[in-house]
């Protein structure tokens, strides 16, 4: 897989170039990535990106001419490079489409991926128009500019890549990957200031280890996330057992607040 990516701040990426699990898929050279700053592409002395708004207003637009270039040698280089075909040219913006573990899991399976980092207020509409197939948004806030976005989505896609994690089964047993939250966690010591890890998770039982993880999550989910249990429940993905646990959970509260 191949990531490039427009930025103006192309150093934020060695956050997941040299850093952790990630960085490996770097070094094993089963991922690539390739930043491409439009101010390479500008031919003022200050190397201009930005401009003032027409029709006035707060805040300054990335220019097209710059970004546009920028995408060109994205294209020219892959061309040249590899037989590799040019994937989506992907905007990261707060109008965009909000990325989940469905989302990732999809953009996963491709080849190449262009990111688009905005920065400044927006982005000149005609280079949107012309070049992005789609954009992009890590949830209803806004960041100063699409750099975090993107490194947040090209981590949660480079997880999901064969042989990066260590435990082959880890991203499996990631939050989101079967719709519901993940279960707590613990290690040693198995008594801290008279804090007891479960007992259930010292027996080594496995089926009752993984029916009590099971649970867990579902009243995790339930607890946290309501919604992500209606989902699953019309994907079809809980069980009877599960519905009966969360059934009780709810009667346990119910009977709980009653009091
Ligand atoms: N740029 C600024 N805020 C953003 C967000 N929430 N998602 C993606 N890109 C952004």
């Amino acid at each position: 897989m191949r990531f490039d990516v427009l930025t103006i701040f192309p150093e934020m990426f060695e956050a997941i170039t040299q850093y952790g699990v990630t960085s490996r898929a770097f070094s094993k050279e089963i991922l690539h990535l390739k930043t491409w700053n439009p101010r390479d592409f500008t031919s003022d002395p200050r190397k201009t990106v930005d401009d003032r708004a027409y029709g006035g207003g707060p805040g300054m637009v990335m220019m097209v001419g710059p970004l546009e270039d920028a995408l060109q040698a994205v294209q020219e280089d892959i061309a040249s490079s590899s037989a590799m075909k040019k994937g989506p040219t992907v905007l990261m913006s707060p109008q965009g489409r909000v990325f989940n573990q469905d989302l990732a899991k999809e953009m996963s399976q491709l080849e190449q991926i262009t990111f688009v980092c905005g920065r400044y207020e927006a982005v000149d509409q005609r280079f949107i128009e012309r070049h992005v197939d789609f954009e992009l948004s890590i949830g209803d806030y806004v960041v100063s500019g699409g750099e975090l976005p993107a490194l947040v989505v090209m981590d949660s896609l480079i997880r999901l890549m064969p042989n990066v994690l260590g435990d082959a089964n880890s991203a499996q047993q990631d939050s989101f990957s079967d719709g519901l939250l993940d279960c707590p966690h613990y290690t040693r010591p198995e008594n801290y200031k008279n804090f007891l890890v479960p007992g259930v998770l010292l027996g080594g039982h496995h089926g009752r280890i993984e029916s009590w993880r099971r649970n867990e999550s579902l009243i995790a989910t339930q607890k946290s996330r309501p919604d992500l249990i209606l989902a699953a429940r019309k994907k079809g993905l809980l069980s009877l057992k599960d519905e009966k646990v969360l059934q009780e959970y709810l009667e346990t509260l119910a009977s709980g607040l009653n009091k």
